[in-house]
């Protein structure tokens, strides 16, 4: 696997730093089976290279090796936001793209030396909007909170009103006056929230919007189980000349592999993403309409308003996503569905006191739970962590926002998890470990012991292709930095 081999990599800087062994190389996969059958310090390579590693150096590498090791090898991670890539989509990451410019668009750009750099941007819009059934994909948006920047200066001047998906419902800070919403002086006025149904009170909502006339409303968030109602509050938006927005950086994975309804085919006007949640691709950010004239103002604002260097190396693994997606992405988002529901029900069978029983707990990749009777959020996330089971601490809907330093709740996710070949029977698994930390309180060192034992069954990713990833490096793709030690 890629990783390994950086690893191995990392592993062998680092033991020459210990020893300062002498070295004659031919290549470095021969360095590290070499260091590998050495069974003393007194072993030598002949060698003309004299490598000296500096301490700072060192560190550089320990801090990395030890991060991979522990985030990638050892832990349940469980962040709702996150996800990993492919061996694949990696090995396409690590590319001389990062180090270009192509400001402008495809075939349009104010630098040379980027006609490959448009055959991959012209392919990544292709495939994007294949996915998601839109004519025009904007990939040039570096993060989902760009994108949200970019619509929402298209669609608003300073002083201009847009309605927000409440913040109990899950809205994004950047949807709000404390961030990007607040940032382009926006006034944003929260929806009208249904306690009982986790969602958007549809009545008074399509109410506020006839009433307040905003010039947008923004559904989706970074918070929830159940799909908001994207029909009835477009069809207001639009009897007032208002856009709808649909946010879908948490559910893009969702919505391409047909779990959750696309926005696009029920009244949203444009949507904005990022790419590196429940679609596992490389960290970005994505917009997507139907709309021409839209888009010709959208393209117009990321390029200058926005970006100019929008991270070219993003855009081969984002296409090696978005072709995964075309072929497992049903199989996946299913897969993250059922493990949701499973994991909810587990926990709520141990007596965790998860969100919305009444309504079957979820529909997303996301679980709920209230843990104040166990010490709050921050207690208990920073518990599960000592055991490397990695949540976050989230406020609940009934939390107020000064509670955001110990909320309520937990929010976990399990979408990287099904990325590693996590079934139903896993979920259950971990709400036993869960409940060994949180409910047994039992040592949460001794717990960690047999998290690092399963997750040793999950460590290559599924809903890929099969493809010999060493082969294909070794061949044509020179891998940068540390992984070569002929200087
Ligand atoms: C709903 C939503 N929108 C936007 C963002 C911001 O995305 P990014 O981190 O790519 O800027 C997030 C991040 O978690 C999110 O949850």
């Amino acid at each position: 696997m890629f990783s390994e081999t950086i690893a191995k990599n990392l592993f062998t800087s680092l033991w020459m730093s210990f020893t300062g062994t002498t070295l004659k190389l031919k290549d470095c996969s021969e360095l590290y089976r070499s260091v590998k059958n050495m069974n003393d310090e007194k072993h030598t390579i002949e060698g003309v290279v004299r490598l000296s590693i500096p301490k700072e150096l060192v560190d550089v590498l320990r801090i990395v090796a030890n991060h991979n090791k522990w985030r990638r090898i050892e832990c349940i991670n469980l962040i709702a936001s996150e996800n990993v890539m492919s061996p694949l989509a990696e090995a396409v990451y690590l590319t001389d793209m990062m180090h270009r410019y192509a400001e402008g668009k495809p075939r349009k750009r104010y630098y040379q030396g980027t006609r490959f750099i448009d055959d991959i941007e012209l392919l990544v819009m292709e495939l994007m909007g294949r996915l998601l059934n839109a004519k025009y994909v904007e990939p040039r948006p570096i993060s989902g909170t760009i994108a949200n920047a970019v619509v929402f200066r298209v669609l608003a001047q300073p002083g201009d009103k847009a309605l927000i998906a409440p913040v109990q419902a899950g809205a994004h800070v950047s949807h709000t006056k404390y961030g990007t919403l607040g940032a382009l002086n926006i006034e944003h006025i929260e929806l009208p929230y249904d306690a009982e149904n986790f969602n958007i009170d549809v009545d008074k909502a399509v109410k506020m919007i006839e009433d307040i006339k905003p010039k947008f409303v923004v559904l989706g968030g970074s918070v929830y189980l159940f799909p908001h109602p994207v029909k009835e509050l477009a069809n207001a938006a639009h009897s007032v000349n208002a856009r709808l927005v649909y946010d879908a950086a948490h559910v893009l994975g969702l919505i391409i592999g047909r779990k959750w309804r696309n926005p696009l085919e029920h009244g949203a006007d444009v949507v904005t993403s990022s790419t590196h949640k429940t679609f596992p691709g490389p960290q970005g950010g994505m917009i997507f309409t139907n709309d021409e004239a839209l888009y010709k103002e959208i393209s117009k604002t990321v390029f200058p308003k926005f970006v100019s260097n929008h991270h070219l190396h993003r855009l081969p693994a984002t296409a090696v996503t978005a072709i995964e997606m075309m072929y497992f992405g049903e199989a996946y988002a299913d897969q993250i569905v059922r493990n949701a529901k499973r994991l909810a029900e587990s926990l709520h069978a141990y007596g965790f006191n998860v969100l919305a029983e009444h309504l079957g707990f979820t529909q997303s990749h996301q679980v709920l739970v209230d843990v104040r009777n166990l010490g709050g959020g921050a207690k208990c996330a920073a518990l599960l962590e000592e055991a490397n089971i990695i949540v976050n601490k989230n406020l609940l809907p009934y939390d107020k926002p000064e509670d955001v330093k110990n909320p309520s709740g937990l929010r976990i996710g399990v979408q990287e998890m099904t990325r590693y070949g996590m079934r139903e029977s896993d979920m259950e698994v971990i709400a036993e470990f869960m409940k060994q930390v949180l409910i047994d309180k039992r040592d949460p060192r001794e717990v960690r012991l047999k998290v690092i034992e399963f997750r040793k069954e999950f460590q290559s990713v599924k809903y890929t292709f099969d493809v010999d990833i060493e082969s294909l490096v070794s061949k044509y793709i020179k891998i940068p930095f540390i992984l070569d030690l002929r200087l």
